[in-house]
């Protein structure tokens, strides 16, 4: 398999955003009155804002008008806003900086493919922008993941086929939506949410852009 370009999801894959995600939707289901657990939050994991809430609100039980329900995602996002806004540079996830620049250094192509709307804020915070050759948020796609968008449109504004991409992601939905645009997908995780993934790693902490090729060779 001939690999060009690499494309990374963001939140879990290169920072862990999850964790504030969390606080800040946990915060929305204390006001409405319900509890929402960590494993709930799984589930939110690569779903745009607003399906985001309606999960939240599928697990409270709780039924809103569309009015309110822009109110509420306003509203988390906001808070969230406040929490990465402080994140320290260095949150950046282990390894992840390094495998960036040295599969750069090795004249891969690199593009972000988030459905986050938020994803310049986190990216300029951790002082990485520079490294992406393309970035797609969740303002350039129309279709949330499963629906492959925002990694196909990754791969055209790269100018490579999306067989020639592999795809590095930590949501179920994510390793859908990249099997979905016929992209190799590295899952970032356990096997327990991410068993469609080609191949499972932890995370970039002992994964080099050397670990990469061979994977890449054996295909
Ligand atoms: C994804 C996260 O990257 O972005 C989801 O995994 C989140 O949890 C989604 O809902 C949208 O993020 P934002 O920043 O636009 O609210
Ligand atoms: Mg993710």
């Amino acid at each position: 398999m001939e690999i060009k370009a690499l494309i990374f999801d963001l939140d879990g894959v290169i920072v862990d955003t999850a964790k504030y995600h969390y606080l800040a939707w946990k915060e929305i289901a204390d006001e409405l009155g319900f509890f929402f657990s960590k494993e709930d939050n799984e589930r939110l994991k690569g779903v745009s804002r607003m399906r985001s809430l309606d999960i939240l609100l599928e697990v409270g039980a709780v039924k809103l008008d569309d009015d309110i329900k822009i109110q509420l995602a306003t509203k988390k996002n906001e808070r969230y806003v406040g929490m990465v806004k402080k994140m320290p540079a260095d949150e950046i996830l282990p390894g992840a900086l390094s495998l960036l620049k040295s599969a750069k250094a090795k004249g891969y192509k690199i593009a972000l493919g988030s459905a986050s709307k938020n994803a310049m804020t986190i990216l300029n915070q951790l002082n990485i922008t520079d490294v992406f050759d393309v970035i797609i948020d969740g303002n350039k796609v129309s279709e949330a993941k499963p629906d492959p968008e925002v990694f196909l449109i990754g791969a055209k504004e790269l100018n490579v086929k999306p067989k020639n991409c592999v795809v590095f992601e930590d949501a179920a939905a994510g390793v859908e939506a990249a099997h979905n645009g016929n992209m190799f997908c590295i899952g970032i995780g356990s096997e327990e949410n991410l068993s469609e993934a080609d191949i499972l790693i932890p995370g970039f902490e002992n994964f080099t852009i050397n670990d990469f090729e061979k994977i890449i060779k054996k295909l």
